[in-house]
């Protein structure tokens, strides 16, 4: 009787203990709502490993050596978070959009649109950038260069009312709260528990993806001019010398000037010029739209100037310049033989060549279809397959 009532007390203890446990587990595991206000709840994470490997690049032959930030370096784990955060719509506040629908692979990481509509359907002014050896762009990014670093500039697409158009504050607790960042944000940068996921470690591996993308040295013109594999064929030949303004074997060719602002390798010098897209003087400079470099700088100097872009696979990159209003590379060439603009700041480099009676800056319709040509020489189509370059949902 007496060993009968205490094991029955102790099986009660027992049981209390139990849901004690349970309670407090199942309480640490969700978030609890709290009158509206979502409490997140810190999980541990120091069960699972954490190691870094040092992410080594393949750099195409021409191409520097890279830097990076002493503090965001690249690691096969930050690229890989990273490649996770950039092509999923957890980062936009209904879910339907990522950094991948305006910057998607197939379109060499830009859309393909002159104009982008964000997650309401509302278009910037601006064409959305290609995304490739942005390790090289050390002079500002965007078109005008107002953001000094890619860490910085992740952090606004998501919260632009015409972009992602969500809060840091919420794309933290979603990420907190979700089945697969925890491990990886902890496989990347050793947090300790789910509260440790913040806007900071989320830009940092975006960031380190965004390095990691780098054109691939395939084309037909790394072949012939790196790699000394090959021949360009008569057009294209004589579309780089023309690019280049150098002569064939004592032939004249008129100098297009093009290889000052689109220099090698990676065919831009990453500087801020006026290429004469706009009409204006002195007068009617402050009534343009878009001003270009003089958003970032407020220096009237910088008026129309924007930033020189690469040509690298500019075969699939249309429509063309900062507000997409070239759709095929023949307008674009028609821009620079005989559409310039003048206006204050428009670059000395830069003239119009459509005059037949000048015999130094004519360039012919040949002369046109030879740069073109040339111009596709810099397509690389294995770009598109690389696995490391794809949506990993
Ligand atoms: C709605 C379309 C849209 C979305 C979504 C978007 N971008 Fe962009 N992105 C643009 C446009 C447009 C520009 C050019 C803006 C400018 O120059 O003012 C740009 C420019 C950039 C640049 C500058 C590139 C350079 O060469 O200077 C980077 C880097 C970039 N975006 C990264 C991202 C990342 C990371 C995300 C996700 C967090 C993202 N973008 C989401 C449209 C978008
Ligand atoms: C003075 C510097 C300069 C010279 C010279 C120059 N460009 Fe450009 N190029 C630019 C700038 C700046 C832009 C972007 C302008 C903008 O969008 O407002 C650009 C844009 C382009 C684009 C559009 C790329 C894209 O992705 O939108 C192509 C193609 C191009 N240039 C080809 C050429 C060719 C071919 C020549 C020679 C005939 C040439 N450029 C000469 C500065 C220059």
């Amino acid at each position: 009787m007496v060993s009968n009532i205490i094991s029955l007390n102790n099986r009660l203890i027992f049981f209390f203990i139990f849901v004690g446990v349970l309670l407090s587990f199942i309480s640490c595991k969700d978030d609890e709502d709290d009158g509206g206000m979502v409490v997140s709840e810190c999980v541990d994470l120091t069960d699972i490993a954490f190691f870094t490997e040092k992410k080594e690049l393949a750099l195409p032959e021409g191409f520097q050596p890279i830097n990076q930030p002493l503090d965001n370096e690249m690691t096969v784990q930050g690229v890989l978070l990273g490649r996770h955060l950039f092509f999923d719509p957890i980062l936009s506040a209904d879910s339907t959009k990522s950094c991948g629908s305006c910057h998607g692979v197939d379109g060499y990481f830009t859309d393909n649109l002159a104009t982008s509509p964000g997650i309401d359907g509302v278009r910037g002014v601006r064409s959305a950038m290609p995304l490739v050896d942005l390790v090289y762009s050390e002079n500002g990014l965007f078109w005008d260069g107002r953001s000094p670093s890619l860490e910085r500039q992740a952090l606004l697409p998501v919260e632009d009312p015409i972009e992602l158009h969500d809060t840091w504050d919420n794309v933290e607790a979603k990420l907190r709260r979700s089945d697969i960042y925890p491990a990886l944000f902890r496989k990347a940068f050793g947090i300790a528990e789910t509260c440790d996921i913040t806007r900071d470690l989320a830009t940092k591996a975006i960031a380190q993806f965004e390095r990691s993308i780098i054109s691939m040295g395939n084309s037909k013109f790394d072949r012939v001019f790196y790699k000394r594999i090959g021949f360009l064929s008569d057009s294209e030949e004589r579309g780089k010398r023309l690019f280049f303004d150098e002569d064939l074997g004592g032939q004249f060719l008129p100098d297009a000037e093009c290889f000052h602002c689109h220099s090698l390798p990676i065919f831009t010098d990453n500087s801020y010029r006026n290429n004469g897209l706009t009409f204006f003087t002195e007068d009617t400079a402050m009534d343009i739209e878009d001003k270009g470099r003089y958003e970032a700088t407020k220096e009237k100097r910088d008026i129309g100037l924007f930033r020189v872009p690469s040509l690298r696979n500019v075969e699939f990159t249309a429509p063309y310049m900062h507000d997409g209003r070239f759709e095929t590379l023949e307008e674009v060439l028609d821009h620079y033989i005989c559409g310039i603009q003048q206006s204050p700041t428009l670059d000395v480099l830069v003239t119009n060549h459509c005059d037949p009676e000048d015999e130094i800056l004519f360039i012919s319709e040949q002369d046109k279809t030879d740069i073109i040509a040339f111009l596709k020489t810099l397509s690389d189509t294995t770009f598109f397959s690389n696995p490391e370059y794809q949506s990993p949902f």
